[in-house]
């Protein structure tokens, strides 16, 4: 991967304005004996009680090992999936500290079975300088998600300095991320300031023109996303079952697809949104159709007009790919989030697995600036055996997308006004 570009290049996307300058980062700050809280992104794939990807744990290395080494006592917070302030053992981070210990051999990391409480308050005191505990699930609090301050309160007291290395969360308000910044001297640990560099540089001033490829199942979920990206993009690429309802919008029957009829009006009026701003949208025009999202299920291709009454359509076309692919040629950044169909069964992901390595191939040719994020794009990709080759991957799917749509992220919000706040 190419090197993140300078913090100054940074806009105001994320911010409000707010000068990103004022995020101060884990540098030259002396954690000597302290206890340093460590906002992590650890909501990563388990799969039989263990981690299936340990992506978001090794790009956080970095940070708490440097932390560790310089004699802090770490302490890990963290959320996993969405239990919604009720403790479910499917959601435990147990396997996570377990996956850490593995790949941080020469450290003691313990794992501790509450976040807040006396368990918490016994299993971080019980640290020595150079240790990491992992805090069980944050959201098995209601309060996490709700921003509540009492909660901020009481993960703040296990620790003198807040660092926040969760970019991918950035766009949620919750305690951990935006209370627990106003109550301890705040940082920004070293993933989340190549994060917000890197991607501050291709989001906000992107060289263009520029190429947004956004797939999901659910426009319902990307409504505004989309809408602010069709005014920012002069190209937008919709895959995903997201593409079937703007198909639906435009009169085209889709079989036995997945689309949100409810949401048929929303894709016109997006559609109509793009034609005034002059950013093309494009959908597919051809399929990879079947009965049913199975391996070794009968498929076939068909155009997007022609899906049998009892077929989905479940990736883009060779014609609509080889489509994408031409039109790769002639921008200079491609933003992708979101694979372009339902890559994880095969054959369903030829569409997804090409455009990867044609936008690979572009980017290694310095033709391209190239940008991705988010679980299912990046598995894709690694999957592809590309992403080396991109210029910036991502480890924030919602944030990403959120930062690509143009709006405020509260996570970095947070750091720039205790970064404000302490110089003033
Ligand atoms: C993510 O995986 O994008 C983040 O961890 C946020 O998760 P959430 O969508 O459940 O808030």
């Amino acid at each position: 991967m190419n090197e993140a570009p300078s913090p100054a290049c940074i806009g105001a996307g994320a911010t409000g304005g707010l000068d990103l300058s004022r995020i101060r980062s884990i540098d030259g700050v002396d954690v000597r004996g302290k206890r340093v809280l460590v906002r992590v992104d650890f909501n990563v794939p388990i799969e039989g009680g263990a981690v299936a990807d340990p992506t978001r744990i090794t790009r956080v290395l970095p940070t708490i090992a440097r932390l560790a080494r310089e004699g802090a006592k770490v302490i890990v917070l963290s959320h996993l999936g969405r239990p919604r302030g009720t403790i479910s053992a499917d959601t435990s981070l147990r396997p996570v500290a377990m996956k850490m210990q593995e790949l941080m051999p020469g450290t003691n990391v313990r794992f501790v079975g509450d976040c807040i409480g006396e368990e918490a308050r016994r299993g971080v005191a019980e640290l020595r300088p150079g240790d990491v505990a992992v805090l069980q699930n944050l959201r098995f609090y209601p309060g996490e998600e709700k921003n509540d301050p009492a909660f901020a309160k009481r993960l703040a007291e296990h620790g003198d300095i807040y660092v926040d290395d969760a970019f991918s969360t950035a766009h949620r308000a919750h305690a951990s991320v935006e209370a627990i910044a106003g109550l301890l001297p705040s940082y920004a640990g070293l993933l989340l300031m190549a994060e917000i560099t890197a991607l501050g540089e291709a989001l906000e001033n992107p060289e263009r023109p520029v190429m947004a490829i956004v797939g999901g199942a659910k426009v319902s979920t990307k409504i505004e996303v989309l809408t602010n990206l069709v005014a920012r993009m002069d190209v937008l690429v919709v895959g995903g079952g997201m593409a079937n309802t703007f198909l639906l919008a435009k009169g085209i029957e889709i079989g036995a697809s997945f689309s949100e009829p409810d949401f048929v009006a929303t894709a016109k009026d997006i559609m109509a949104r793009a034609a005034q701003a002059g950013c093309e949208m494009v959908l597919p025009t051809d399929a990879v159709v079947a009965k049913e999202l199975k391996e070794g299920v009968a498929w076939r291709v068909c155009p997007v007009s022609d899906v049998p009454e009892d077929a989905m359509i479940l990736d883009f076309g060779p014609e609509g790919t080889a489509d994408l692919k031409r039109r790769l040629g002639s921008v200079r950044t491609a933003l992708w989030n979101g694979p372009l169909g339902a890559f994880e069964t095969a054959p369903f992901g030829e569409a997804t697995f090409a455009l990867a390595r044609e936008v690979a191939r572009l980017t290694k040719a310095g033709k391209l600036v190239s940008v991705a994020g988010g679980g299912d794009t990046v598995r894709a990709l690694n999957e592809a055996h590309v992403a080396d080759n991109f210029t910036y991957v991502s480890t924030a799917g919602g944030a990403f997308l959120e930062w690509l749509g143009g709006r405020e992220l509260p996570g970095v919000l947070a750091l720039a006004r205790s970064g404000a706040h302490a110089s003033a």
